[in-house]
């Protein structure tokens, strides 16, 4: 697994200077989250994190076809907002061009910007850590909230990060990917119980 993040590691320092950055801060903060929840393998956790945007520099036209390309399932919302296929794209581009056979680690890549029900460990830190590094948080104060909680409640921080996400679409009249919203209930209902 060491050189398959050495690989992505170089992939990256090909990708756009600014998205390589984030990348790098998503690494770290995903390393941080692993160590204060344990249970995680660090390595599968920086892997994920390296791998998670490899398609996210991609053209929404690009995104498109090489998801029609790996033979995706491609949904209206995906098709009027193609930038949410960047995750299930980027994990075929890991498991196809880059020999990432790891399940987990290509689920966390998969989901990391939709979420969806039945989130392992490894997603939510993948997830969160992609939403809370410093410079998403300058870029969009109210996700300061959402660092704070996922300090102590993981869960917590993913139904903050939705809840957030949902009063946005509503006002720019955007759709709600199905799996983004099947997190959503699933973390409510949850919390209920
Ligand atoms: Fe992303
Ligand atoms: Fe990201």
């Amino acid at each position: 697994m060491r050189a398959q993040i050495e690989a992505l590691k170089a992939a990256t320092g090909r990708l756009p200077r600014g998205l390589a950055e984030h990348v790098e801060r998503v690494v770290a903060e995903a390393d941080r989250l692993a160590a204060a929840f344990g249970e995680l393998d660090r390595e599968q956790v920086a892997l994920a994190a390296w791998g998670h945007d490899i398609a996210r520099a991609l053209s929404p036209q690009e995104l498109l076809t090489r998801a029609r390309g790996f033979g995706l399932e491609v949904s209206p919302v995906e098709e009027e907002a193609p930038i949410l296929l960047h995750g299930p794209v980027g994990a075929e581009i890991l498991r196809q061009e880059h020999g990432i056979d790891d399940r987990q680690v290509l689920a966390a890549a998969r989901f990391h910007s939709t979420g969806r029900a039945g989130m392992s460990l490894l997603e939510k830190v993948i997830f969160v850590a992609d939403k809370i590094e410093p410079g998403k948080v300058r870029a969009k104060p109210a996700l300061a909230r959402v660092r704070e909680l996922a300090d102590r409640d993981l869960d917590a921080a993913i139904l903050e990060y939705l809840d957030q996400m949902l009063v946005v679409a509503r006002e720019e009249g955007w759709p709600l990917h199905p799996q983004a919203v099947a997190a959503r209930n699933e973390l409510l209902l949850s919390r209920r119980a």
